[in-house]
Parts: structure tokens; C-alpha cells; sequence
């Protein structure tokens, strides 16, 4: 079966490094583009480590496209340096990228490719969805057009990860999100629902540092300031697997249980970013009234799913 044609719109950081290795890593998924997001770091600086990124995985044949620098309805809240390290790549500071993003940004990227190649790109955005609303604003038909968009973020029916909330990069742009969720586009969530189900242990983590493989090196050189944050701030020994879990659903859904719910995304007070599904409601009120349902992903198989990041990587 021919891989399936995927644009990752991502915020590099540490898991969309781990994300973004495991999809260039799997004959099923055929990285068409990357485009950058505002997130975990500044744009500019997701933009070159996006580039340093496929330099590393020698493929530099995979266009990396520059994304907004700001969300669509106020300021960015600022990167989490004390989470991905202050370069996003857990402090290793690398030389700057070879290579240079394309000319047209994100929005112009996503919709070009999406409209060139019509129902066979799958969206996967791994960090806020600003680059995705834009592309709805400058290309509609685009919602007709995609395959499908899989997304790591969200909480339904968990708590929050960025505030008690809201998880972390519908947080980040709660208005982009509501747009995205109200597109009619075929959508699956996969967020801290079932992500901070998955974690991976040190023993898991210890493939990393013991594969030879040149992408599990790196991953391995960045993963003590990714534990140290999951130690100090939640107690956890070993790390959530979000952005990889956008990746494991991709490549074999049936490791995920679902359900399909609309839902609407607070964008005032408190609750700013909390993604408020339709829980089984027949009576559908005013906001929720002809939304479209998304899929959701409420459970998952965990070893199967660690089992099959690792495949790829350990
Ligand atoms: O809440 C987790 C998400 O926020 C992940 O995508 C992580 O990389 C950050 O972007
Ligand atoms: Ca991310």
C-alpha cells in the first residue's frame, strides 16, 4: 500500500523531535513537508531546528516551511525553556541549520500542497493549530480537500497540562482550535486523554541511548532535560509520549479506542483553551448545535503503542 503523504506542523521541542524521527523512521508515512509553529519555542527557533532536524536524518529533500509568528487573537504566551531547553532540543545547542526554509509561509504551504494533491494529505499538527487556521482562511476548499487531520492536543475528559484546564497547544491559541474543530473536516484528537496515559519508563528510555542508530543518538542526547522536567514538575519518572502518539495513531489506529463527540474550545477566563466535547448530549445546545463530531481518542493500548515507537527508533 502506497505510504500515505503527511505535512507535520510542528513546534521542535523534544517530543515533536521524537515524533517527527519516528515518521521519517516508518515506510507507512511519507513526510511531504514540515512547517513551524510558535510552541514549545519561538518560531524562528522551531524553524531551524526543523532544519536541523532533516540534516540530521539526511533529508534535506523535505521542505521546511516558516509559520506565524503570533496566535490569531493576542500575544504568544512565550516558549518553555525549563521543559525542551532553551533551544528546544534540550540544551544541546547546535550548530545552525545548513539549509533554509522555503519562500512561501506555512499557510500558503499547507494549502498549495493540500489543493495540488486533493484527498490524499494528511495534516498532523503537533503543536498549536495557527498555521492550520490560517490555511482554512486563505484556502477554504482546503476542508474539502485534506485526507484527514490528526492532531496531538486537547483534553476531553482529562485534566490539563498547560493550566488545570487546558493541555498545552490548544492553550497556546484556543481561538485557531475552535476554528480547526468547527472546519467539517475529518478530524482525530489525540490528547492528554490518552497521552498521558503513555509513559515511557526508563527501561524504555534506555533503547535510545543503547541503538546505534544516528536519530535514537540524538533523541538520547536530549532526553535528560526532558526527564528532569518530568521529575521536578509532576514526579514522574520517565516522559509522556505525546507527539509520537499523533504518530503511533497514523501508523495503526486500532491501538487507540475512540469516540466521536463535537466540540467547542473556551476561549474566555479561567477555562481559556479547555476543549469541551459533547459527551454523549442528544440535546446538542447552541454551541455545540451543527458542529461537526470529531474523532476523539479516549483509551489506548500502552505497551503496544511504546512497543511500536520503539520498533522504529530503539
Ligand atoms: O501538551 C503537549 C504538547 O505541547 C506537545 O505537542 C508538546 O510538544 C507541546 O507542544
Ligand atoms: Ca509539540
Amino acid at each position: 500500500m502506497a505510504a500515505r503523504k503527511i505535512i507535520i506542523d510542528t513546534d521542535p521541542g523534544i517530543d515533536d523531535t521524537m515524533a517527527i524521527f519516528f515518521a521519517l523512521s516508518s515506510p507507512e508515512l511519507d513526510v511531504v513537508g514540515l512547517t513551524t509553529i510558535f510552541g514549545n519555542v519561538h518560531t524562528d527557533v522551531a524553524t531551524a531546528n526543523a532544519l536541523r532536524l532533516l540534516e540530521i536524518a539526511g533529508r534535506t529533500d523535505i521542505p521546511v516551511a516558516k509559520g506565524t509568528d503570533q496566535p490569531l487573537a493576542g500575544p504568544f504566551g512565550g516558549p518553555v525553556p525549563y521543559v525542551h531547553g532553551e533551544d528546544g532540543q534540550g540544551n544541546l545547542h547546535l550548530p545552525p541549520p545548513n539549509t533554509q526554509a522555503v519562500a512561501e509561509p506555512a499557510a500558503q504551504f499547507i494549502a498549495e500542497q493540500v489543493m495540488t494533491f486533493p484527498g490524499e494529505i494528511t495534516l498532523v499538527p503537533i503543536g498549536p493549530l495557527t498555521n492550520i487556521a490560517l490555511a482554512l482562511r486563505l484556502e477554504p476548499r482546503i476542508a474539502d480537500n485534506v485526507r484527514e487531520v490528526v492532531l496531538m492536543g486537547g483534553n476531553a475528559l482529562a485534566p490539563g497540562n498547560a493550566t488545570p484546564a487546558a493541555e498545552a497547544n490548544i492553550h497556546n491559541d484556543p481561538e485557531a482550535a475552535d476554528v480547526v474543530f468547527g472546519a467539517g473536516w475529518e478530524v482525530t484528537m489525540v490528547g492528554l486523554d490518552v497521552t498521558h496515559k503513555i509513559v515511557m519508563r526508563p527501561d524504555h528510555l534506555a533503547a535510545y541511548s543503547t541503538a546505534s542508530h544516528p536519530l535514537a543518538q540524538h533523541i538520547a542526547r536530549m532526553l535528560p532535560c526532558y526527564r528532569n522536567f518530568y521529575a521536578d514538575y509532576h514526579d514522574l519518572t520517565g516522559i509522556f509520549t505525546h507527539d509520537p502518539s499523533a504518530m503511533a495513531y497514523l501508523i495503526d489506529p486500532t491501538l487507540f479506542k475512540t469516540a466521536q463527540w463535537p466540540v467547542r474550545v473556551e476561549t474566555q477566563g479561567v477555562g481559556r483553551g479547555k476543549t469541551w466535547p459533547a459527551v454523549n448530549d442528544k440535546r446538542l445546545l447552541p454551541p455545540w448545535q451543527n458542529r461537526p463530531p470529531l474523532n476523539i481518542c479516549v483509551d489506548v493500548d500502552v505497551e503496544r503503542t511504546i512497543r511500536l515507537i520503539l520498533s522504529r527508533l530503539g
